[in-house]
């Protein structure tokens, strides 16, 4: 089974615009939930542009499913996880200023640094992810440093979908099997929706999670929260 979370960082971008409370993000993640959501993602950034360090207590108090804190792991960060012990966090390298994410760690130069952060969240009882690129190297690097999964950046896959399917796919499956026989949980996130999610999915053996914000929530537009859920629940079946 692969779960869903959605990732709700576009619908506080929405809200921060005005300054207000509309619309209202802890609304909205309980309805992700009652339409079938299986997880909350959220991203908060360090100018706090989409979900702001205020939102996390308050998210942690309603999310029934799955909550999953995703950043980059500075010390504010890391405080932030730790005072709220989401059920997953997942680290991702990318600068302060980045519009969004757009490369997996280096787990080798990494190594330390990724090894005693990962250990500080895993004795809290938080399961941790980590960002990675579909390379050997660096899979072989994610199970050296103790993740319990990895969350393969699908941005690239997305992109070359419409020029090759199977090229754009093969690097995926290839270290999905790798890491799969390394013991590495498996998720995977970023420019995923209705066009290839269930090509993705379809070629991914032990897919555990896919986080989706973007293409969701603009989907959500047309079709409405409830409708728009179901159709990616669909595709995941
Ligand atoms: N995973 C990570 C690490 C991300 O930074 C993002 C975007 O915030 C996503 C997944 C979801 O990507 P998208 O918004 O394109 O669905």
């Amino acid at each position: 089974m692969t779960r869903l979370s959605v990732n709700i960082n576009k619908v506080a971008l929405i809200r921060n615009a005005r300054g207000s409370n509309y619309p209202d993000l802890i609304q909205v993640a309980k309805d992700c939930e009652r339409f079938g959501a299986e997880g909350i993602t959220v991203h908060p950034r360090p100018d706090e542009r989409h979900v702001t360090y205020k939102d996390i207590p308050l998210l942690k108090d309603i999310v029934t499913t799955e909550f999953n804190i995703e950043g980059n792991p500075n010390e504010k960060f890391l405080k932030m996880v730790l005072d709220n012990k989401p059920d997953q966090c997942t680290l991702v390298p990318d600068a302060p200023d980045a519009l969004t994410s757009d490369a997996g760690w280096n787990t080798i130069k990494n190594e330390k640094f990724l090894k005693k952060t990962i250990k500080r969240l895993q004795n809290e009882g938080i399961r941790v992810s980590i960002f990675i690129d579909p390379i050997p190297e660096m899979i072989h690097g994610a199970q050296k440093v103790g993740t319990d999964r990895i969350e393969f950046y699908t941005g690239p896959f997305a992109h070359d979908f419409h020029q090759n399917k199977e090229n754009s796919i093969q690097p995926y499956i290839d270290n999905a099997i790798l890491a799969h026989e390394l013991g590495l949980g498996i998720n995977a996130g970023h420019d995923l929706n209705l066009e290839n999610l269930t090509y993705f999915k379809k070629s991914i053996p032990n897919l555990l999670e896919v986080s989706i914000g973007h293409a969701l929530i603009t989907d959500a537009l047309y079709f409405g929260l409830h409708n728009t859920i179901q159709m990616y629940l669909q595709q995941l079946k």
